[in-house]
């Protein structure tokens, strides 16, 4: 299974602007700053493709990138042409309440109005699983999303063994519908395991 190309679709604010053109989506969600956009570049091998920034709160709007892929069964070649799709972060310490309940509306609308999305990825920091604002998410999107795998990011600021542990943690605090995964987005760690699940959820 391989990405071969991946290029910015489209943006949204609102219901209108949401795709729905029947092509599955995979979203990924998570604390602003604990690295969606990363992962996203990371996962297609690209440099530029999301953006990326030191400072939180960075992707404001809904993004999709139109994927394609393609796998090699029974040396037939298959291709799948889907979208990832960035969403804004939660927790940004400047947002008000009222920001945040803006913000728990816009994601809570875009996840029920999207038949196609099959999957959503909540991103954790590997160095702190079990924070309060990330358990509020993992329990709403339990309820919401069509199927939820946690992804532990930024594994390479962790020593092998902390990695390990905390991912347990992770797999203890958030069960999911798949064991957790812990990534980097600095070195690819992660990466075949989450290509497998894509794989699975791009071509069931
Ligand atoms: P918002 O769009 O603000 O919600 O943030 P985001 O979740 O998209 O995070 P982003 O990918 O922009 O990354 C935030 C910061 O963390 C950047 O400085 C990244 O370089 C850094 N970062 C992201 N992933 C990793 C990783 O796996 N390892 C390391 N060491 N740094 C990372
Ligand atoms: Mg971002």
């Amino acid at each position: 299974f391989h990405i071969f190309s991946s290029v910015y679709f489209s943006s949204a604010v609102n219901r209108k602007q949401y795709v729905n053109d029947g092509r599955k989506e995979i979203a990924f969600i998570g604390r602003s700053n604990v690295g969606k956009s990363s992962l996203i570049n990371n996962l297609c091998g690209q440099r530029k493709l999301a953006y990326v920034s030191r400072e939180p709160g960075k992707t404001r709007t809904i993004n999709y990138y139109a994927i394609q892929s393609r796998r090699t069964v029974d040396e037939q070649e298959q291709r799948q042409e889907w979208y990832l799709v960035d969403l804004p972060g939660y927790g940004f310490a400047k947002t008000s309440q009222e920001n945040k309940d803006t913000w728990s509306t816009f994601i809570d609308d875009y996840i029920k109005s999207s038949p196609s999305l099959v999957m959503v990825g909540l991103l954790i920091d590997l160095r702190h699983p079990g924070l309060p604002i990330d358990m509020k998410a993992y329990e709403w999107l339990r309820e919401i999303a069509p199927s939820l795998v946690v992804i532990g990011t930024k594994e390479d600021k962790l020593k092998r063994n902390e990695a390990r542990e905390n991912l347990k943690k992770l797999n203890k605090l958030f069960p999911a519908d798949y064991p957790a995964i812990s990534y980097s987005s600095l070195n690819g760690d992660g990466r075949d395991s989450l290509y497998r699940l894509i794989e699975q959820k791009v071509c069931e």
